[in-house]
């Protein structure tokens, strides 16, 4: 490997990240997901580790490889996410990226539900996941700096304050993922950070730039100790 002799504000410091999908069983063979390659997240992880941090990122079900100088760990649903989570608290960042999906199935099958030709299947009944920005933004061992992503199609940022507001995190890194502009799957991203202190709009950039300048967002915040 390279040697890397780049500023290192972070060292010292420990993060946890969330990244990518969760997959809620129906059946041994078939899931509820959200859409999310993992590759914000996943760059987000490496961009802490990269300042310094000692990042463990906790991952969804995703095509791409672990980021390089990470601890990664691999999840499928939300419950497994959410208790790798809070196992690694307390830490100084936790940065949730993951597309949790917000409902799995009740009661999964234990075997593959078989079609009948002809009939509508049952209906699929759904319950609430566990929150876990939420959760670690209220947690006795809080992160110093919480930070939530928050994918919207419209009202971008009355939405993106309201998540600040109810998931007790110090900053929402706010986008619009309508499908018309490619975020959801692409490698670029267009975001706005909106925190107690306002709103700040970043240009189109690579979502390893939007990682990159995430992380300095977070070394500047957490070394001034202004939170
Ligand atoms: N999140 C989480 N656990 C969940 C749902 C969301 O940790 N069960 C986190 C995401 O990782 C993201 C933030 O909460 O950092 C916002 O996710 P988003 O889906 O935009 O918001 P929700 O609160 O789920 O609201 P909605 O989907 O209705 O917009
Ligand atoms: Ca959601």
């Amino acid at each position: 490997a390279l040697l890397d002799t780049g500023p290192k504000p972070l060292a010292g410091r420990t993060a946890i990240v969330t990244s990518g999908p969760t997959h809620e069983p129906i059946d041994p063979v078939r899931y509820i997901a959200n859409r999310s390659s993992g590759r914000q997240g996943h760059a987000i992880a490496a961009a802490l580790a990269k300042l310094g941090a000692d990042v463990t990122l906790v991952s969804g079900p995703v095509a791409i490889p672990d980021p390089a100088g990470v601890a990664t760990l691999h999840v499928e649903r939300a419950e497994e996410m959410r208790d790798a989570v809070i196992s690694r608290l307390p830490t100084d960042i936790a940065v949730m990226v993951a597309a949790v999906a917000d409902w799995r199935v009740a009661a999964s099958a234990g075997q593959k539900i078989k079609k009948r030709p002809g009939e509508a299947p049952a209906p699929l009944q759904l319950t609430e996941n566990p929150d876990i920005l939420k959760t670690v933004g209220h947690h006795e061992k809080r992160p110093a700096i919480v930070v939530g992503f928050a994918a919207e199609t419209q009202d971008i940022e009355r939405n993106g304050r309201t998540k600040l507001k109810k998931k007790g995190a110090d900053l929402i890194v706010a986008n619009d993922v309508s499908p018309e502009t490619g975020i959801m799957g692409g490698t670029r991203n267009r975001v706005k950070l909106i925190s107690t202190t306002g709103v700040e709009e970043w240009p189109e950039l690579d979502k390893d730039a939007v990682a990159e300048r995430l992380a300095n967002w977070i070394a500047e915040r957490l070394n001034q100790g202004a939170v």
